[in-house]
């Protein structure tokens, strides 16, 4: 998708990370993963649906077995800022207890749906529960949660792009890309 189009179409504002940042990013990721679960059996939690472009990445870039399941729960409504009411609307297949755990996540902004997911998980019996995310926003974070990967700090405004979305549009630009005030004011 050509950005400059997408532009002018949808009122984006800021190219803040590309697509080449990105996926340098999660290569790295996959290293650091890569070696710190060496020998030991790996689950990827992906939240839907924003961390599916992150999960099939970085997933892609890991050089060895993993597996992969999907939780989908809800913590905004058609706006923009975090309710802190979770609802699962997809629970995951797998039975994760006595395993490793690696939730991966597109964006934390309060932390307060990644917070309560992973007191969720943890409340399943797994052997251990880590995070990796694509973008953090230090500024927005209400809760203290421990990022063990993280891709990006990013100032606290509104982004899209790479699985994120304002009203379910924009997740397969390639870039993560401001959105213009106007747009979700
Ligand atoms: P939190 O509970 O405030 O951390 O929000 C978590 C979820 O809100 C993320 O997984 C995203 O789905 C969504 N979200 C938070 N910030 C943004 C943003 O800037 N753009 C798009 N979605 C966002």
């Amino acid at each position: 998708m050509d950005l400059q189009r997408v532009e002018a179409d949808v009122d984006l504002d800021q190219l803040l990370i590309t697509e080449d940042e990105i996926l340098g990013c999660l290569r790295n990721m996959a290293k650091e993963i890569e070696s710190d679960y060496e020998g030991k059996d790996l689950l990827l939690v992906g939240v839907l649906k924003g961390a599916v472009m992150v999960m099939a990445d970085l997933a892609r870039a890991l050089d060895r077995h993993v597996e992969m399941d999907w939780m989908a729960i809800s913590s905004y409504g058609s706006g923009t800022k975090s309710s802190g009411v979770v609802r699962i609307m997809k629970d995951l297949d797998a039975d994760i207890a006595g395993r490793h755990v690696l939730i991966v996540e597109d964006i934390i902004d309060t932390g307060l749906t990644l917070s309560w997911l992973v007191a969720n998980l943890q409340s399943r019996g797994p052997e251990s529960v880590r995070i990796a995310a694509l973008l953090r926003k230090p500024d927005a974070m209400q809760m203290d949660i421990d990022v063990d990967y993280v891709g990006f700090d990013i100032p606290d405004s509104f982004v899209v792009g790479y699985g994120l979305d304002h009203g379910e549009r924009y997740r397969n630009l390639r870039c993560v890309a401001t959105l213009a005030a106007d747009v979700y004011e």
